[in-house]
């Protein structure tokens, strides 16, 4: 680097992804596509921090003048320790996965919950009003996400878990906000046909093939996999075999929610059609 194009550099706003393990993340792809589109000069790093050293990360990013920071797993939890001020969505989903410094203090938000409605609602036209709503896995995804999904005022959601105490939590923890039950893999409650299947385990990521639910499949369900790869997931397989509707991945997702980010820290909000395009994604 010549020392004209550094003193270039230092001036550029620098945003970034933290995870552990995070090379495998699209996010530095995605908001340069973001940057390019709408004129924006940043810059995105893939920050790879382990557990231990997360706080001292993010202090130092701070300090070194950093606008803003995506955080993935496994620290999304962990780090709701670590801001001063969090937003009601972010409290709601015990999660935090954007942070913004602004002025000395660290903000953080979750804009998980909302990649995700807009995925739905906007690019695959999925009614979430009035409708009967599965999740599969009631780890932090599915925390994330019920909130949002609430909101929508869906008939019901059935939080399906295979372990039953984690789901029973979950549904005792929204029991205010709306209609939410908890139940085992194995005892789905299929009298009426749900319209909506989202998949929030990690089982696919870890290559494990759990015995999901196949008799809550209908022809009527649209199945969405929180997670996503150039190859089908094993749940988005799984899916069109046992007769879904329709099934599809969570680029859309990941799209979305680096795009609700960006907009945070930049203040325009990109297109994402042309950029979930541009990943060659059959989504
Ligand atoms: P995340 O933040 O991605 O949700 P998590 O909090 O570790 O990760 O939760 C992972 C979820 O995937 C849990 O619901 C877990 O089920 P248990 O609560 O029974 O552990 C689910 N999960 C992971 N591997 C699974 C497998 N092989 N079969 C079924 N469920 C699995």
């Amino acid at each position: 680097m010549t020392d004209e194009s550094r003193s270039e550099t230092t001036t550029i706003d620098r945003y970034g992804v933290m995870g552990y393990p995070v090379s495998h993340s699209r996010s530095p792809v995605i908001h340069r596509l973001f940057a390019l589109q709408t004129g924006q000069n940043i810059q995105y790093e893939l920050l790879q921090v382990s557990p231990e050293k997360l706080e001292t990360a993010i202090r130092q990013f701070q300090r070194t003048g950093g606008k803003g920071l995506n955080i993935t797993v496994p620290h999304k939890s962990e780090v709701t320790k670590l801001v001063d001020q969090t937003s009601e969505r972010a409290s709601t989903a015990g999660a935090v996965n954007t942070l913004s410094f602004k002025g000395g203090e660290i903000y953080g938000d979750n804009t998980d919950g909302i990649g995700l409605l807009r995925d739905l609602a906007v690019n695959l036209g999925v009614a979430i009003e009035d409708a009967n709503i599965l999740i599969l896995g009631a780890g932090g995804a599915t925390r994330g996400i019920v909130g949002p999904l609430l909101e929508m005022q869906p008939a019901s959601i059935q939080i399906a878990n295979r372990s039953l105490g984690k789901a029973a939590a979950l549904a005792d923890h929204f029991a205010h906000s709306g209609p939410v039950s908890a139940c085992r893999f194995n005892a789905v409650p299929v009298s009426r046909p749900y319209d909506l299947i989202i998949n929030a385990t990690s089982a696919g990521v870890k290559g494990e093939a759990p015995p999901y639910p196949a008799a809550a499949i209908s022809e009527i369900s649209f199945c969405y996999d929180l997670s996503y790869g150039l190859q089908p997931t094993p749940f988005s397989v799984w899916a069109r075999q046992v007769g879904a509707a329709q099934s599809v991945m969570g680029w859309g997702m990941l799209v979305e929610q680096a795009a609700e980010s960006f907009n945070l820290w930049r203040g325009v909000r990109p297109e994402t059609a042309p950029v979930l395009k541009q990943m060659k994604i059959t989504a």
